[in-house]
């Protein structure tokens, strides 16, 4: 572990143009859940299982249901970045890093200095109404009770993308070019387990893929340096 962590800061050391690319484990560690860990959203008990909570039909049809959920359970209140988000941050103010791209959409990125973020699942920051598209802002929607509803009487959405969603395409295809043209890039704190976000990793032509995560993936095979360890421990020491 320590030698591959030393190999790992080397690499750092002489580049400035490192790639991240990271998911809910990012945030575990500021206590967040993640969605797959035996601890994780996709374990507990609700009604219906979160994949369904976080459709957009169920979102149609049951949004009492659905905002239930959001404000328990995505909206987490007094969380900080961690050591993984400080420490990404810094690595761009030093010049090294070009962006994070990330599939989680707790805004801890930006809350720690990170500039360029690429949110392929959006955020809960953001609002607007699923109707006639005005933006609203997110604390009514967050902390408020019932369903939130706009003037012209449509449902308030967050700004994420729901399952049977598709991505932002802009987003997708900035996040396919920084890849693509990335000398490392880091892979953490995800499962690896969603599509499109997962396949990314196959945009990467370089020979520095790294990735760091506490279980296995089923793109370890496919890494240059696979790391099995908590990201925010590695974080700190590179
Ligand atoms: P998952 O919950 O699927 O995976 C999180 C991964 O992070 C697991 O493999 C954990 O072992 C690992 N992990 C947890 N804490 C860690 C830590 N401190 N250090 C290192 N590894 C850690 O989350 P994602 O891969 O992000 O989508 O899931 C992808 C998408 O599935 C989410 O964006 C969300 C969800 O459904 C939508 O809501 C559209």
């Amino acid at each position: 572990m320590d030698e591959k962590i030393a190999e790992l800061k080397e690499w750092i050391a002489g580049s400035d143009n490192i790639v991240f690319f990271g998911g809910a484990g990012v945030s575990t560690e500021s206590g967040i859940p993640d969605f797959r860990s035996v601890d994780g959203l996709y374990h507990q008990k609700w009604k219906y299982p979160p994949e369904t909570i976080l459709s957009h039909t169920f979102f149609e049809r049951m949004p009492e249901e659905y905002y239930r959920f959001h404000r328990q359970k995505l909206v987490i209140d007094g969380v900080q970045p961690n050591r993984a988000h400080k420490r990404l941050a810094e690595l761009e103010a030093e010049g090294k890093l070009r962006a994070v791209i990330t599939q989680n959409i707790d805004g801890l990125h930006q809350a720690a200095g990170s500039k360029k973020v690429l949110e392929l699942h959006g955020s809960i920051w953001r609002a607007y109404c699923s109707r006639c598209r005005k933006p609203y802002p997110a604390e009514q929607m967050n902390h408020g009770e019932g369903v939130p509803r706009c003037s012209c009487g449509g449902v308030i959405r967050p700004d994420i993308v729901l399952y049977e969603e598709p991505l932002d395409q802009d987003i997708l295809s900035e996040a396919v070019h920084y890849i693509r043209h990335a000398e490392i890039l880091i892979v953490g704190g995800t499962s690896l387990n969603v599509y499109p976000a997962a396949g990314l990793i196959n945009y990467y032509r370089g020979d520095k893929l790294v990735l760091i995560n506490r279980s296995e993936t089923p793109y370890d095979r496919y890494a240059d340096l696979v790391i099995h360890a908590n990201i925010g421990d590695v974080f700190s020491q590179i």
